[in-house]
This record gives C-alpha cells, sequence and structure tokens, in this order.
C-alpha cells in the first residue's frame, strides 16, 4: 500500500520533471520571437560572419552576454532588442548595411557598426524606421554617400557619431530640428560644402561639434555664436574667415579646436571663455595679438598658435612660458619667452 502510493509520486514527479524541463526553454526565453528572426536576418545579409556565431537560433538573445553585441530592454522588462553593437566584423565580400535593421528591429535605441571595412554602400534613408534611436555610430567603415536628412525624422536622436568612413556631399541642414541632439561627429569622411546657416539654431543641449577631417569651407555662419557648446573641432578643413563666433566671456566652451584651416581674424580682439582647456589654432591666417587674458586661464593645458601671422609679445604669466616654443614658432612677428626676446 504504501509501497505502491510512493511509486506513484516518484512516477509523477518524474513526469512533473520531465514536461517542465521539457517547456523551460520556451517558457523562460526572452527573447522577442520578431527580434530572433531579425537578428538570423541580419546575420545573413552580413554573410554569416564567423564573429557573430554565437548568434545561435537555439540560445536566448537577450541572456545576457549570450549573443554578441545584443542588449535587450530589460529595465522596462519588454525584452526587446534595443542595442545592435556589430564591431570588428570580417565580412566574406563587400556588403551594405543590413535592410532588416531598418524594418525588423523597431526598438533600437543604439545601433553601432565600427572596424568593418567591408561594410559599403550609403546610409539609406530608411533608417528614419527607427524611431526609438538615441546613438548613432558608425566608425571605421566603407560606407560612403550623403548623410541622409531623414536623420532628422528621428526625434529621440542624441548622438549621430559618423567617424572614419567615406561619406560624401553637404552636411544635412535639418540637423538641428532635432530637440535631444547633444552630439554631431561627422570626423574624416569627405564631405564637402559650408556648415549651413541653420548649425545656429541647434538646442540648448547640443554640446558637440566635430567636423574635423573633410573638406569643408567657405565662412563660418554668424548664427553659431549662439551655440552653447562644450566643444568643437573643426580642424583640417579648408574654412576660411572669422572663427571669432566660438569665443567670448561668457561662453563656456573648454575645446576649441581650429587647425589647419585658413581662418583669418584679429585674435586680439577676443574674449576668451574662463574654462578653455585646449586651444589650437595652427595653420591658418590669424593676425592680431594674443590676448593677456591668456594668462588668467587655470585649466589651459594646450596650445597651438603656430604657423599664423600673429605679432607683439607673448603674454608673461600663468601658464604662458611652459608651453614647447613649437607651440608659437612661425607667426609674422611673436617674440618673448619661449621665442626670441622682443627687439625695444
Ligand atoms: C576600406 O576598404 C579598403 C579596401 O578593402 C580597406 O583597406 C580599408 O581599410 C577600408 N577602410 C576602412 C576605414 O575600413
Ligand atoms: C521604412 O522605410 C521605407 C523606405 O524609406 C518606407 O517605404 C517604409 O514605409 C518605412 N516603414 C515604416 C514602418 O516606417
Ligand atoms: C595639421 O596637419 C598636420 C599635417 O597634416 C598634422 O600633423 C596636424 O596634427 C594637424 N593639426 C590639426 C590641429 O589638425
Ligand atoms: C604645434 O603645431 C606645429 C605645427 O603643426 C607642430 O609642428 C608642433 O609640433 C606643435 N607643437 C606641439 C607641442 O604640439
Amino acid at each position: 500500500m504504501i509501497s505502491s502510493t510512493s511509486t506513484m509520486q516518484h512516477l509523477l514527479l518524474l513526469l512533473l520533471i520531465l514536461t517542465t524541463q521539457h517547456f523551460i526553454p520556451s517558457l523562460s526565453e526572452k527573447c522577442n520571437p520578431h527580434d530572433k528572426k531579425a537578428l538570423l536576418q541580419i546575420k545573413k545579409e552580413l554573410g554569416n560572419p564567423t564573429q557573430l556565431s554565437s548568434w545561435n537560433p537555439t540560445t536566448d538573445c537577450c541572456e545576457r552576454d549570450k549573443w554578441l553585441g545584443i542588449l535587450c530592454d530589460i529595465h522596462i522588462e519588454t525584452y526587446r532588442v534595443n542595442t545592435l553593437d556589430l564591431s570588428d566584423l570580417d565580412l566574406p565580400e563587400p556588403l551594405p548595411i543590413p535592410p532588416s535593421i531598418f524594418t525588423n528591429l523597431p526598438f533600437l535605441h543604439d545601433l553601432t557598426f565600427n572596424h568593418i571595412p567591408n561594410l559599403v554602400g550609403p546610409i539609406p534613408p530608411s533608417i528614419a524606421n527607427l524611431t526609438k534611436l538615441q546613438y548613432l555610430f558608425i566608425m571605421r567603415t566603407n560606407i560612403s554617400g550623403e548623410i541622409p536628412n531623414t536623420l532628422s525624422q528621428i526625434k529621440t536622436l542624441i548622438g549621430i557619431i559618423l567617424y572614419y568612413n567615406k561619406l560624401t556631399g553637404t552636411l544635412p541642414d535639418t540637423l538641428p530640428s532635432l530637440p535631444n541632439l547633444e552630439e554631431i561627429a561627422f570626423v574624416h569622411n569627405q564631405l564637402t560644402g559650408s556648415i549651413p546657416e541653420s548649425y545656429g539654431t541647434f538646442s540648448n543641449s547640443f554640446t558637440a561639434l566635430s567636423l574635423s577631417r573633410n573638406r569643408l569651407s567657405g565662412k563660418i555662419p554668424a548664427s553659431l555664436a549662439k551655440l552653447n557648446l562644450l566643444y568643437v573641432d573643426l580642424s583640417r578643413n579648408a574654412l576660411e574667415g572669422d572663427a571669432s563666433v566660438f569665443f567670448g566671456s561668457k561662453k563656456r566652451i573648454e575645446y576649441i579646436i581650429l587647425g589647419n584651416n585658413s581662418f583669418a581674424f584679429d585674435l586680439g580682439k577676443v574674449r576668451l571663455p574662463k574654462n578653455l582647456k585646449r586651444l589650437d589654432l595652427r595653420n591658418n591666417k590669424i593676425y592680431g595679438t594674443l590676448p593677456k587674458e591668456l594668462m588668467k586661464l587655470k585649466h589651459l593645458s594646450k596650445l597651438n598658435v603656430s604657423n599664423n601671422n600673429l605679432c607683439g609679445e607673448i603674454p608673461v604669466g600663468g601658464k604662458l612660458q611652459r608651453f614647447d616654443k613649437s607651440c608659437y614658432a612661425h607667426n609674422r612677428c611673436l617674440c618673448g619667452f619661449p621665442l626670441r626676446p622682443c627687439k625695444t
């Protein structure tokens, strides 16, 4: 009697174990089936690179550190894929950005392509389908074509980092309509044309403008004086004229990097922002004298004004005598330590 009940209990228990074991994977899998399907399609569109071997259909794409470069939204427990970070992929042949990303991963916040030499073709206008995107990073790829103006339809964007690709065409002039945008970095591409007038209307949250190493030309629009930047880098372009819009005693800017352009303005007339950490004006046509206020900048750690048309004495004091003489060299008639003494 006792023994038969206990056998029965054992059988029941065994049955329970077997059934739950059978159901565990599907019950606990958090990866949304649409997202899993989309990711497997993306893997296929990328030519099944070996680096994505962890994207295995029998495992949970939302399990931490399981699928390389994938994160799911666990905070609000929707478990939708919100981050796709594809770095260091060896694609078998030149391939475009997988189109499935734009149609089948609608919950993406962060999209990164980093160091994928065989990634080619344009950034498609359909990127605007990613209506929740906050950060777009495309770095060290062979992506070409224009920066699509449709980016300005993605109102959630915070940062657009397109560094070291083969992008051409002009700067999209509609980006300032993005209310949350904090940073654009279109560094080291082949962008042409001038900086749009509209760039003076970026919102107050916009802090970093990096356009260095392109083929930008023309003058800086006066409207840019309204920006509340912390960081500007326009170095290595063919920009000209007045760049004094970035200066001013009330500005909070810390980095002004304008080297290797054809800027020409009177440096003696600008008021310096108090928090300036780095001022790089090398290789331009800037004239006038070095402002005495330079001595008062407590945070100034890098200065290079070489190869300009500056004149007069290097103000004596603050950190100014600690910079190497190469930082002052090749001006029209700049003098005083660390350069040779001024003639009296
Ligand atoms: C672009 O493609 C060429 C040829 O494959 C490669 O040598 C180069 O590294 C690629 N550029 C980048 C930024 O990946
Ligand atoms: C996605 O983009 C394509 C191409 O721009 C467009 O035809 C389609 O309507 C878009 N889909 C959605 C859901 O926005
Ligand atoms: C200017 O160009 C030179 C030579 O190409 C480079 O070494 C230097 O870093 C550039 N400076 C800036 C501020 O871009
Ligand atoms: C300052 O710029 C000049 C010109 O590009 C360069 O030769 C020099 O090395 C720079 N000095 C420092 C300390 O970076």
